[in-house]
């Protein structure tokens, strides 16, 4: 029912894995597994380190794979040193990024605002973004999350347009489930989908809100990836460990494709 009006997107998050030899390797395997199969009802986006790209571009070419960075700075160039702009990514063939992931956010001091700016230099440049968002455990047992997660939504879209809004996806993580093994439940996962697609419903429209596609992410593998898509507000997955492994990641896509 929700495929008549969004696309399920099951995306990898490489981390900080694979060397380019390796990623290579996992590429190969990931599209051996896929072979012969209809995975027409998702798209499949794999999320990779900077110096991974070039490689995993030419090894998915004419596969169903598309190639995601993990990150882009906002500028367009200039005195940023170690950093990559939207258009470097453009030009050698990435479609998609992810940003605002927990991981930015705790450890190098990504913030909603630096979300936002990095938000708007990959959607000027032609990108599809994949907007990371999700509480930490304390707010969770704060009861806060609907407030951190509305919070998130509204600053990281800020003077984002509603035609832009074609190539944004959210990706709702829990904190607590990233890289933990404890995924939120399947009511909780659309619990809280369901209240982005709400707070996106009052920033635009209904109708755009019902376009867009939110994604859970936080543990989710090859076992309980069926539960968590089978929910009316979780139109696929951002997989970190479990896209590491191709035979699972290609679970994760057959569940979707169900
Ligand atoms: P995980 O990571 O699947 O290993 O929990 C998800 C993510 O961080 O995107």
């Amino acid at each position: 029912m929700k495929r008549s009006v969004r696309t399920t997107v099951i995306a990898g998050n490489w981390k900080m894995n694979k060397t380019p030899k390796e990623a290579k390797a996992l590429v190969k395997a990931i599209k051996a597994e896929l072979e012969g199969k209809d995975v027409s009802k998702c798209e499949i986006v794999a999320c990779v380190p900077y110096v991974d790209l070039a490689t995993v571009i030419k090894e998915a070419k004419g596969s169903p794979v598309k190639v995601g960075a993990e990150n882009v700075h906002w500028a367009e160039s200039g005195a940023f040193t170690g950093e990559i702009s939207a258009a470097m990514l453009k030009e050698i063939g990435v479609e998609y990024v992810i940003i605002g992931h927990s991981e930015r956010r705790q450890y190098f001091g990504e913030t909603d605002q630096t979300v936002n700016a990095r938000v708007k230099a990959a959607l000027s440049a032609g990108l599809k973004v994949i907007l990371c968002v999700g509480e930490l455990l304390a707010e969770r047992e704060e009861g806060v999350t609907a407030e951190v997660v509305s919070r998130q939504v509204k600053i990281d879209l800020l003077g984002v347009t509603k035609e832009q809004m074609a190539n944004v996806i959210i990706a709702y993580e829990p904190v607590w489930a990233i890289g933990t093994g404890k995924t939120a439940t399947s009511d909780q996962a659309d619990e809280v989908c369901g209240l982005i697609r709400e707070v996106l419903g009052k920033l635009y429209t209904k109708k755009l809100a019902e376009a867009t596609t939110i994604q859970y992410g936080g543990s989710m593998n090859a076992k309980n990836a069926e539960e968590l898509l089978s929910k009316v507000n979780v139109d696929g997955g951002l997989i970190g460990g479990a896209s590491l492994k191709a035979p699972d990641f290609a679970t994760i896509i057959a569940a979707a494709n169900k």
